[in-house]
């Protein structure tokens, strides 16, 4: 799979509604007095801080794969949290850990499924395991994309670019109740409720989009991206309140066994 980074200002335009699962995630998780809460794939960092405010005794630590966005979560100097560079695929912490959230980030892990075993190891019994995940890849903003990157003009350039991937909720339960964890499954689709000029291709460009548009040449990108806005126009019409963008998101909450 070929590298692509990560712009922490961009994924941040929409900060808002993208911390708006995180919110409804950790609203699930009861735990009381954690000693050790590790956020997975944190990005810039904004929504580790909400759980330094939930549990402002915990140490808490954001890790993520990306240099730039640590970089960022660094420069917002989060008293009492610790950020650091990390995979979360050979994360492997001194102590097991009381909470562990991974936000919108185990799409970007090809056969995250078969890691929730040994993620759920490293927390301690009767601990927390949350993660959320996009259940958006049949929408219009995917399918376009994707549709768009095979035309032979662009596909020798996208081939093997990454392409973020998830399951239904049901899947991730029977996954997690076979481990033998206590478990809280759902789905919620949020109607986002976007303003501006080409809103769903700032939105997605931020991250879905983001390696395959890396992956083009400079001469390709603009070709691309002007026929890729113009799809995403006539998929997603701007209405008078703006412009609505359905995104399903998939929620699981585990208890590990005491
Ligand atoms: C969509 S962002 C989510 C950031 C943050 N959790 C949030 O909800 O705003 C996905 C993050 O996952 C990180 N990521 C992807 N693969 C990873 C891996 N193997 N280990 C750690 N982080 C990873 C990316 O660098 C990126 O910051």
């Amino acid at each position: 799979m070929s590298h692509h980074s990560w712009d922490p200002e961009r994924y941040l335009t929409y900060a808002d509604e993208r911390g708006r699962p995180f919110l409804d995630l950790v609203a699930r998780i009861d735990a009381t007095d954690p000693q050790r809460v590790v956020d997975l794939g944190c990005g810039p960092g904004n929504l580790t801080a909400i759980l330094a405010n939930r549990w402002p005794d915990a140490d808490v630590e954001g890790l993520d794969s990306s240099a730039e966005m640590i970089e960022k979560a660094n420069a917002q100097q989060v008293p009492g949290i610790r950020f650091e560079v990390a995979d979360l695929r050979s994360w492997q912490p001194m102590h097991q850990v009381d909470v562990l959230v991974s936000n919108a980030t185990l799409q970007w892990v090809p056969g995250h499924l078969d890691l929730l075993s040994s993620l759920v190891t490293r927390v301690a019994p009767g601990g927390w395991f949350a993660f959320q995940v996009p259940g958006n890849f049949a929408e219009p903003s995917h399918v376009l994309l994707h549709e768009l990157a095979a035309d032979r003009r662009f596909s020798p350039h996208v081939a093997g670019v990454a392409r973020p991937a998830a399951h239904d909720p049901q899947v991730y339960l029977d996954a997690l109740l076979e481990l033998g964890c206590r478990v809280d499954v759902w789905e919620t689709t949020y109607l986002h409720l976007l303003h501006g000029d080409d809103p769903v291709f700032t939105w997605i460009s931020g991250t879905g989009a983001r390696p395959t548009l890396q992956a083009l040449p400079d001469e390709l990108r603009d070709e691309f991206v002007a026929e890729y806005k113009q799809l995403l126009r006539d998929a997603y019409v701007a209405g008078p309140h703006g412009t609505v963008l359905p995104f399903r998101r998939v929620f699981a909450v585990a208890q590990v066994p005491a």
